[in-house]
């Protein structure tokens, strides 16, 4: 059992293989954090936190110890911080009472071990049999207000998780006005953080940023993860790199609208919270009722990000993902959208197929534009109705003119949207989100159902269901082009608006977990105008995502790369698509194209009926030399060798995937500036055995790991713009 309980300390530590986590019940039975970091021996950490100076206008709590001027709930580290009462920092929880009086002041009531990773009510989380559980109950001294404070410790990946379930027993409904689930107090310390911002076709760009005083905020109050902001951060030493320092990497296994806040307080220790955003959220927890907090995930390295990453990777491919596609060797599919937009028939997808199948394809995905009279972006969202006038047929006759060209057949729905030129909102106009007597702004020409209700999410479940049962399908797109606005349901009184939200996501994983149990042999794909939902909370259901609706192999690399600090590859959807690339009008070596998407799922996403016979002599090699290393690829250690962000330190970018024994390494650099007077450029490996010998693409000459991790590989030069390698490292 990876967790500690000492008794007589009043301590509970959680043990990972790498890692150590602590807290401790003090002498007023408020639940102290003493620590987080690197694995040591057991001992009771407390000295680490006492807090004796800098707490000047800190009140005391009315039972303070005597003579303990310093005991205040504003210099304490806290396992869950309480807006309300005395703790003036950033806080995670926030009470209403029934009378209207704001604040909690938990103290500690038990503590229990399980084995077993426990479940959330309703929401997506880690799961396994093999990981360990702890749950501390704390209760609110005046009110019967409790804090069901839960913890999952995967010892192997170093990988430990935390929620709340808030259950009120004061006989009188209370209102949550913040429920975030992570406070974390770090030791005195200078820190910075690492996030992740974008835009449409432009997801995670990497930033890093100092820890001051100042709160230092990533968020989205979207509906939505959203490209602009990612639920994940780290938080750091200021020397940290890729190899060195303290890492503590945050991800919130939730798609909605989150915060992560960090900022240094007033005795210079830095506290971060993460959680679902508290602005328009409130909750109401009716007597004996409970509320769940969304799940975060943390894991800390005492060697840099790599690690950091290493352990999420694995941890979200088996431990988070689901279903029989979570290890499989996937389909490489094809996707029309880039190819035709909405521009096709019937016979045009079968055309392609065609050529495809004979390239090695294996899955062909007709996208947008299949259903009610959509020809255009402008209609038919909630009307999931296939259009026989295009299909040239049925559904289920186009799905078998797919699979009688070898090929299996995938199909694309926005479940979550509707037009306002559609059946579905002529007869249900309550459906979409509206705030009474104001027009409700559009976006992409369509609006957002209110999954709030149940009536609306069967609606849609009753119409997905009716399309997946009619036809042979085996690949589902989730697509969600939109972001939420007017939030406000009919259903719900006006007290209970601020609840919209969180329901809104509920309401979505729900439909998502009728719909994934109910098709176990569909492999389904998030997307959300590319990658606006790349989280945690959407791997639990679907195990791969559309990165990115920019496909150019160039812009690619510091999508991937950024991506690649939280998530896997096997999540990263990655596909080849035409030049001049349709997003930014770049012109790229199809070689390039394919070594980028190898780092992901690989696919095609373009017209292959309009390719030379030399390009698809290409594209037949890239999905055998992809399928050769697969394994290597999509569940070896992954490294990032080179920064596409330091334009001033490299012409290239580089990452690496490894075998976790070091045996086998595959190495993809790509030249993204142009130089007419290059200088020679090393790429050095991670993850080799130092003392065994290598061969680099097969080469005669043998080269110890040791030299290949220190010194590195030359990079061959190429005469024309974007280059690409590929250096297959194996045992001499
Ligand atoms: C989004 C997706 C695209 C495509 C279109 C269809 O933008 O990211 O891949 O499916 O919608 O409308």
């Amino acid at each position: 059992m990876a967790i500690i309980i000492n008794k007589e300390d009043k301590t509970y530590t959680l043990v990972t293989k790498n890692t150590m986590y602590q807290m401790k019940v003090d002498e007023l039975g408020v639940l102290e954090h003493t620590y987080y970091g690197a694995k040591m021996e057991y001992m009771d950490m407390h000295y680490g936190v006492e807090c004796k100076f800098g707490t000047s206008f800190s009140p005391n709590p009315a039972d303070y110890p005597k003579g303990e001027w310093a005991y205040s709930y504003n210099g304490l580290h806290q396992e869950m911080s309480c807006a309300g009462i005395g703790d003036f920092r950033l806080t995670a929880m926030g009470v209403r009472h029934s009378d209207g009086s704001f604040g909690v002041e938990p103290r500690f009531v038990s503590a229990r071990a399980e084995k077993g990773k426990y479940a959330l009510k309703d929401l997506p989380s880690f799961y396994g049999e093999e990981a360990d559980t702890l749950v501390v109950t704390l209760k609110d001294n005046t009110n019967d207000v409790y804090f069901h404070l839960y913890y999952g410790v995967f010892e192997d990946y170093d990988l430990i998780t935390r929620s709340i379930v808030v259950e009120n027993k004061t006989g009188k409904s209370i209102k949550l006005e913040k429920a975030m689930t992570l406070t974390l107090d770090l030791p005195c310390g200078s820190y910075d953080m690492l996030y992740f911002h974008g835009r449409h076709t432009r997801e995670r760009m990497l930033e890093r940023t100092s820890i001051k005083h100042a709160e230092t905020t990533v968020a989205s109050m979207r509906g939505a993860s959203s490209h602009m902001e990612n639920p994940f951060a780290i938080i750091c030493d200021k020397n940290a790199n890729e190899d060195y320092g303290s890492a503590w990497g945050i991800g919130i296994v939730y798609s909605g609208n989150f915060q992560i806040s960090a900022s240094k307080n007033l005795q210079e220790k830095t506290r971060v919270v993460a959680g679902i955003n508290p602005e328009n959220f409130s909750f109401e927890v009716e007597p004996n009722g409970t509320f769940t907090c969304p799940e975060v995930a943390m894991v800390y390295s005492d060697s840099g990000f790599a690690k950091m990453s290493n352990s999420f990777h694995h941890a979200i491919r088996n431990n988070l993902c689901r279903g029989k596609f979570k290890n499989a060797v996937r389909p490489v599919l094809i996707n029309n959208w880039e190819g035709t937009y909405f521009d096709f028939n019937a016979d045009k997808l079968v055309s392609m197929a065609h050529e495809a199948k004979k390239m090695g394809v294996e899955l062909f995905v007709m996208d947008d534009g299949w259903f009610g009279k959509r020809d255009n972006d402008r209609c038919a969202l909630g009307d999931w109705i296939p259009n026989e006038n295009k299909l040239q047929g049925t559904l289920p006759e186009l799905a078998r003119r797919i699979n009688e060209e070898g090929m299996k057949f995938g199909i694309w729905f926005e479940p979550e949207c509707i037009s306002e030129d559609s059946d579905l909102y002529r007869a249900h106009p309550d459906y979409a989100f509206a705030m009474p007597n104001r027009a409700p702004q559009v976006s992409r020409n369509q609006y957002v159902l209110d999954f709030s209700r149940k009536e609306v999410v069967d609606n849609i479940y009753n119409q997905m269901v009716k399309v997946l049962d009619s036809a042979n399908i085996s690949y589902v797109k989730w697509d969600f082009n939109r972001h939420i606005t007017d939030i406000y349901s009919v259903a719900l009184p006006a007290d209970k608006q601020g609840e919209v939200y969180h329901r809104y996501m509920l309401g979505v994983y729900d439909l998502l977990e009728r719909i994934t149990s109910r098709y176990p042999d569909i492999l389904f794909e998030s997307c959300s105008g590319g990658g606006g939902r790349f989280d945690m909370g959407m791997l639990y259901y679907m195990p791969q995502v559309w990165t990115s609706d920019n496909s150019d192999a160039i812009d690619r690399l510091k999508i991937q790369y950024g991506t690649s600090f939280a998530y896997p590859v096997s999540a990263m959807g990655a596909h080849v698509s035409v030049c001049p690339n349709h997003q930014n009008a770049r012109v790229t070596p199809l070689k390039t194209r394919g070594n980028v998407a190898y780092f992901g799922t690989y696919g095609l996403e373009l017209d292959v009926t309009k390719m030379t016979d030399e390009e698809k002599a290409e594209i037949s090699r890239q999905i055998k030399e992809f399928k050769q290393y697969y394994e290597l690829i999509q569940r070896g250690d992954y490294y990032r060798l080179i920064s596409p962000f330091t334009p001033q330190e490299s012409l290239y970018c580089a990452w690496e995937a490894v075998k976790p024994d070091g045996s086998e390494a595959l190495v993809c650099a790509v030249r993204y500036e142009t130089d007419a007077s290059t200088a020679p450029e090393y790429v050095k490996l991670k993850g080799l055995c130092p003392n065994k010998l290598y061969r680099v693409n097969g080469s005669e000459r043998k080269y110890l790991g040791a030299a290949l991790m220190n010194i590195g590989i030359l990079m061959e030069y190429d005469f024309f713009e974007y280059p690409s390698r590929l250096y297959h490292i194996t045992l001499a």
